[in-house]
């Protein structure tokens, strides 16, 4: 998919101050620092679209960006962030799950995961609530310019191991680089494919 504009629109913790319209939209979710707005700068070629920091917290509220006029990326707080107040986490985890419960226009998640890692119980509980609530996602494997390739393979099959413990069915995932923009092809095509199969479903 060619990104001809991508433009910020609004930034809120509110789900009902979201954009009206009925554009799909597609949210970046996971632990804070595992580079979710890093990701949305590499998958529009912008630079400095969505604010990013080494310091993890950096992104508090729900951030729409408006691609090609034509569909939404989203840019959430990240979760699993320890210093921030009991308060504002209990805070945080209301909007963001009135976000995820409440709207309707979200077509797919996306959780992102560090290659590095081994499965956290905070990611895996998560896609847990999402498949829980039936909201699609797909896996956004991060930072892979930090593995050699066979390691890449051998931590992505770890992972794929993990989730067929508990799921029937892996989730799509897609392993990707900010830094050396890896995977920026994979994610905009599945994007652009399920955008297809929106407009086709309206015109059925
Ligand atoms: P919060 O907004 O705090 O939840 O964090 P975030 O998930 O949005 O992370 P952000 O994109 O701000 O990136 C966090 C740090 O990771 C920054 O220092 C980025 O430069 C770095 N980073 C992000 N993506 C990559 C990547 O693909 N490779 C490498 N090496 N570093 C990355
Ligand atoms: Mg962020």
């Amino acid at each position: 998919m060619k990104i001809k504009s991508a433009e910020f629109v609004v930034s809120n913790s509110d789900v009902a101050k979201c954009p009206k319209n009925h554009l799909p939209e597609y949210a970046f979710i996971g632990r804070s620092n595992v580079g979710k707005s890093s990701l949305i700068n590499m998958l529009t070629d912008r630079k400095s679209l969505a604010k990013t920091s080494g310091k993890p917290g950096k992104t508090q509220l729900i951030n729409h960006f408006v691609i090609n006029n034509n569909w939404y990326l989203v840019d959430l707080p990240g979760y699993g962030y320890a210093r921030v107040s009991k308060t504002s986490k209990k805070k945080f985890q209301k909007f963001i799950t009135n976000y995820f419960e409440q709207r309707q226009q979200l077509v797919s998640a996306f959780v992102l995961v560090d290659i590095r890692h081994e499965p956290q119980t905070i990611d895996l509980e998560f896609m847990q609530y999402l498949g829980e609530n039936a909201i699609p996602f797909g896996i956004i494997f991060t930072k892979a310019d930090k593995l050699k390739q066979k390691a890449i393979e051998r931590h992505v099959d770890d992972y794929c191991q993990e989730l067929l413990k508990t799921w029937e069915e892996l989730p799509p995932h897609f392993i990707t680089s900010s830094s050396k923009k890896i995977g920026q092809n994979e994610v905009l095509g599945f994007i652009e494919a399920t955008n297809e199969e929106i407009e086709a479903l309206k015109n059925e």
